[in-house]
């Protein structure tokens, strides 16, 4: 199982694409039916779907299986009693073939079978290879936890005071759940190729007149790099490298095992903490 792609909705598609592409450094993957796609440069057809919608969104975050994989989910999620949807085609890059499911609070989650595999293109540090995770907040943590690992089938990785990460395959963490007064997705992280790639795309970003509202700094779980932006659209994204690869015996981390240099909020002891930002990015409704 793996993190396949977040399916946004945005006010103003044309805007919210053309800076994904010309300044965040996905590629263009098509459009079909009034939605456009863009992906990076690992095998997947695409990390990134936008729609247009009166009011910002998230319809779904999407994984790819094999369909044993996805169907051993359905049949959990089928006797945990979650709203599930109905196996389907999607008419997508990749053509995929899954369900959605929601999860306690409301975060929709999509577990898909692609029939084509994307090529995998050469790796550049001026573009994301992929989406590597993505933070939903969470009035109930535990609980939404509790679905990850016994209805999804994920790992729990760590807990801190206010996240708890969890996997789905070697990669440290593919969802966290952040400790919030509401259900609202709080950023979604793109994976760059090494650490210089981050710096370079905070130049990048810089000179499109972005400042990062958190970073550069090295994150405690996942020990990766990382650098915070706030796009035109309004939802927070993340540069990041290094994410933490771990193995099934990895030890999961307590609040107390993670701890920062005095008045830092990274392992570098560069960044001071994240100036607030909002997120207008309420999951929709799982429809069918
Ligand atoms: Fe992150």
């Amino acid at each position: 199982m793996r993190l396949r792609s977040v399916e946004l909705e945005v006010p103003d598609r044309a805007t919210a694409a053309r800076f994904f592409v010309g300044t965040w450094g996905l590629l263009d993957a098509g459009e079909r039916n009034g939605t456009s796609y863009l992906r990076g440069t690992e095998d997947l057809p695409y990390v990134i779907s936008l729609t247009q919608a009166a009011t910002p969104g998230v319809s779904a975050v999407t994984f790819s299986g094999t369909r044993p994989e996805i169907l051993k989910i359905r049949k959990r999620a089928a006797a945990s009693g979650a709203r599930l949807g109905a196996i389907r085609d999607f008419d997508e890059p990749g053509g995929a073939t899954g369900f959605s499911v929601e999860g306690p609070e409301g975060h929709v989650f999509r577990f898909v079978t692609d029939k084509r595999r994307a090529k995998k293109l050469r790796p550049d540090r001026d573009r994301p290879l992929q989406v590597t995770h993505v933070v939903l907040n969470a009035r109930d943590r535990e609980a939404c936890t509790r679905f990850a690992v016994e209805v999804l089938g994920f790992k729990l990785s760590d807990r801190t005071g206010f996240m708890n990460f969890v996997r789905c395959d070697r990669v440290h963490h593919a969802i966290a759940y952040a400790k919030g007064d509401n259900s609202l997705l709080n950023h979604i992280a793109f994976e760059m190729t090494d650490i210089d790639a981050v710096m370079r795309g905070i130049g990048r970003l810089k000179d499109a007149g972005f400042e990062t509202f958190w970073g550069p700094g090295r994150h405690g779980p996942g020990n990766n790099v990382f650098a915070y932006f706030v796009a035109p659209f309004g939802a927070a994204i993340e540069y990041t490298a290094e994410v933490e690869r771990v193995a099934s015996s990895y030890k999961v981390g307590k609040p107390e095992d993670w701890t920062w240099p005095a008045k830092r909020t990274d392992h570098w002891g560069v960044s001071e903490r994240a100036h607030p930002h909002g997120s207008d990015f309420a999951f929709r409704p799982l429809s069918g």
